[in-house]
């Protein structure tokens, strides 16, 4: 099986066979950025619009990166640098830039479902870079690889997410994602931040950091989603990380071969101390280098399948593009 839908607008619901399709096409891209020239001609003649309303270093730049490696022309627009500064609605924004027929948009938005409103008022495919508190794809997917090229699966494994899963798009989507793949999720945080809801989803709810960690074979650190929050969730920051920040201590709890995740950016000595995210079971920066090639994928994927009836130069792209299950990716 392929994946074959014509947005990526969340996780929720994508079937384990359609992302495992995505991170192995994501996987023969890595190869293209270790080249001395980092560039196939994939993509040449399309657009890609950068359409970002929220603040971002990993996500943006590693689409308008992945776009270019594969040779398509990228626009960036942020909320300060449009009209929407002029009164111009989400949606008419859109339809202004399909106007000049792109062939991508990737949208980063502080509303929950601005992705879904843009789907609708536009024809090319809509990529969701993060939207509210809703969802986060590419993160969990870049994350999905990670996890999968330590372990070689995900099936199986035990995955604590902990921190500020009421607020997190990253945490909401790594949920939907990890489900699928069939690893058993441990949700941590204080009450306040654990919304009972989560049960729904079979997952375990743990409020004690040291319950949450014994045994994992993945600890994924959430940030704290201060500009969200619009109550107290908890009494101060330094109570937070007195109960919540990974520390070496509580690392130790975990199975000794674990990978210590952060989708970034991260507040050091908060949620997670220097001394894990810079430590030795840290995968940080490989979960940064992931993302280019997730990225790549899902734009050749959605590209690639809205101009079916034209010609891409697929042969460019690296073999084998193809799913496990060995259809065409
Ligand atoms: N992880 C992530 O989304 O980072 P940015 O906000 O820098 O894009």
């Amino acid at each position: 099986m392929a994946f074959t839908q014509r947005h990526l607008l969340g996780l929720e619901g994508v079937p384990g066979e359609d992302i495992e399709a995505i991170l192995d096409t994501a996987a023969s891209f890595k190869e293209i950025s270790d080249r001395d020239i980092k560039k196939v001609p994939t993509l040449r003649g399309k657009t890609v619009v950068n359409l970002f309303y929220e603040a971002s270093t990993r996500t943006r730049t590693s689409f308008e990166i992945a776009a270019k490696r594969l040779s398509a022309d990228t626009i960036n627009i942020s909320a300060s640098s449009s009209s929407a500064t002029k009164g111009e609605t989400l949606a008419d924004t859109a339809r202004n830039l399909e106007a000049m027929r792109p062939d991508a948009i990737v949208l980063r938005h502080p509303a929950s479902g601005a992705c879904s409103v843009l789907a609708r008022h536009v024809g090319c495919p809509i990529i969701n870079a993060g939207d509210g508190c809703h969802e986060h794809p590419t993160q969990a997917l870049l994350d999905c690889l990670t996890i999968r090229e330590h372990r070689g699966t995900i099936a199986g494994l035990t995955v604590a997410i902990v921190g500020d899963l009421l607020h997190s798009r990253v945490g909401r989507s790594n949920v939907h994602a990890l489900r699928a793949l069939g690893a058993h999720i441990r949700l941590v945080g204080p009450p306040t931040l654990l919304p009972p809801e989560f049960g729904a989803f079979g997952v375990e709810l743990h409020s004690r950091l040291a319950d949450g960690v014994r045994d994992a074979d993945v600890v994924m650190m959430l940030r704290i989603q201060r500009e969200r929050q619009s109550a107290n969730y908890f009494p101060s920051l330094e109570e937070y990380a007195q109960y919540y920040c990974l520390t070496e201590d509580v690392v130790r709890l975990a199975r000794p071969e674990v990978i210590i995740m952060h989708p970034g950016p991260l507040n050091r000595g908060l949620e997670i101390a220097t001394a894990v995210a810079d430590g030795p079971y840290s995968v940080i920066m490989e979960q940064v280098t992931n993302g280019l090639a997730v990225r790549m994928a899902i734009l050749y994927l959605l590209i690639a399948r809205s101009k079916s009836d034209e010609t891409l130069e697929t042969d460019a792209a690296p073999a084998p593009l193809k799913t496990r299950s060995g259809g065409r990716a």
